[in-house]
């Protein structure tokens, strides 16, 4: 495949570069062989020669490029609920609508249906990796990692674990702590042999839901069984007041601490929320290399909280990408989770003001620029996955989304001919709808494609 056309990338956390009617050369694998630049001397040949090539799409003047979003947090079984119960605390949210609709998992022809839907609207809105909780049950789970595969989604899948009798309901939780440890090593061993038959990549995850939820033995064992297999691990972390308060009793420590002792933060681990983390435990995810999921919507709600990002991104260099929450956050969007992530940054932060000093209004180094919360939403996302992915660049797999400015249902307020291209990649970001997505690829195969006549709809 050669695509030629102007993109947006974040080359690090300050810098979004431009690549101007760039060329796009994307080996068999689905991974970027080159990428030559309008600007470089080869350019001109390397058009002349390609361009007559039947693998050659050019995209048109009002298409742009975009790397695939990563969605680092969302709970798939929960799309059946998203969008409602948003006004409750987290504890009796989970007893009293979630564990019931997680329940329902057991049954395959309703996870089946509601994971299929979910997988398709994500590709729709270019989230081209999530890394998802699903739940208790081992079928269902491998059924979402199946799904993922077949519709061409890179899917991290985690089987819930939730072994404390005396935590979690009857109808909800697994059989024992033996149980519990014996399926997610099935799990584990079915997602890998599954990956094998994939291009994109399917991968199963340790998933303790949350310390709360979880026996030591558990936790222990699950720390155990990430080492021996090399796999990602994910759970919450200092998500409420409440959640953080009874670690702080069981454990004398903070989540951060805790989940470290039983072996749960480690490069492939991606801790949920944060929003309760001292300078201490930011330093311990900075040193064991743990990635912060920042979800901004979600955190409006059961946080009601805003955390110091900036400080965490830049003092202590802490590996962040974002994530829905699904349904904890009502949007599927993670370029709603950007526009969230700059705006919640802003509310409590003075910036520049110095007539209202940030310590009065509760936040400092909470905020964050646009450019950094795609960084976030992209590259930060890959980076905390340890996956060569979210960045246009050579090596990176070619999970990129064609966003058009001039669809009719969606049309950008562009009026200027030569409109600045920075100008262009914030209308982008902060006004695109999914009527602007157009096409939508992973490791190089299109998976998602609207609006065109012969498009093959997923
Ligand atoms: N903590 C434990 N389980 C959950 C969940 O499903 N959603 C959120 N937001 N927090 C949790
Ligand atoms: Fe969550």
């Amino acid at each position: 495949l050669i695509v030629k056309g102007t993109g947006f990338t974040s080359y690090n956390r300050e810098k979004v570069a431009i690549l101007e009617e760039a060329l796009f050369f994307i080996d068999d694998r689905g991974v970027i062989a080159e990428v030559i630049e309008s600007s470089d001397s080869s350019y001109q040949d390397m058009l002349a020669k390609y361009e007559q090539s039947e693998n050659y799409q050019a995209l048109s003047e009002t298409e742009y490029l975009l790397p695939g979003m990563v969605d680092l947090h969302i709970h798939a079984p929960q799309w059946a609920q998203s969008g409602t119960a948003l006004d409750i605390p987290l504890a009796d949210w989970l007893n009293t609508y979630t564990f019931p609709l997680e329940a329902k998992y057991s049954d395959l022809e309703y996870a089946n249906r509601v994971y299929s839907d979910l997988v398709s609207q994500l590709l729709s809105v270019g989230t081209t990796t999530a890394l998802y909780f699903a739940t208790v049950h081992q079928e269902a789970s491998y059924r979402l990692a199946e799904i993922c595969a077949t519709k061409g989604q890179r899917g991290l899948v985690g089987k819930v674990v939730m072994d404390d009798p005396q935590q979690n309901p009857e109808y909800y939780r697994d059989a024992s702590t033996a149980a519990a440890l014996a399926e997610t090593e099935t799990f584990i061993q079915r997602v890998q042999d599954l990956h094998k038959r994939t291009r994109q990549g399917v991968y199963p995850v340790v998933t303790p839901r949350f310390i709360p939820s979880c026996t030591d033995d558990a936790l222990a064992g699950l720390g155990e069984l990430a080492a021996k297999y090399d796999v990602h691990i994910q759970s919450h972390c200092s998500e409420s007041d409440w959640e953080h308060g009874y670690v702080k009793e069981r454990f004398g420590k903070n989540d951060a601490f805790a989940l470290d002792d039983f072996g749960l933060l480690a490069d492939k681990a991606v801790m949920a929320h944060c929003n309760h983390l001292t300078k201490e435990d930011a330093q311990l995810f900075a040193d064991t290399g743990t990635a912060i999921a920042h979800c901004p919507i979600s955190n409006a709600y059961f946080a009601n909280g805003v955390i110091p990002l900036q400080e965490y991104a830049t003092d202590y260099q802490v590996e962040i990408g974002l994530g829905t929450d699904i349904s904890g956050g009502f949007s599927k969007s993670i370029f709603d989770n950007i526009k969230q992530a700059v705006i919640s940054s802003r509310i409590l932060e003075d910036g520049v003001d110095t007539r209202l000093a940030s310590h009065e209004r509760g936040v400092p180094k909470s905020r964050i620029t646009l450019n950094e919360a795609f960084y976030h939403a992209t590259a930060g996302g890959g980076q905390a996955l340890s996956l060569p992915i979210g960045k246009l660049v050579k090596g990176y797999a070619w999970d990129a989304l064609v966003l058009k400015t001039d669809v009719p249902e969606a049309r950008l307020p562009i009026f200027d001919q030569k409109e600045e291209l920075t100008d262009i990649f914030q209308k982008l970001i902060y006004m695109s709808q999914g009527a602007n997505i157009r096409k939508v690829w992973v490791q190089g195969q299109l998976v998602h494609t609207k609006g065109e006549t012969n498009g093959n709809h997923n």
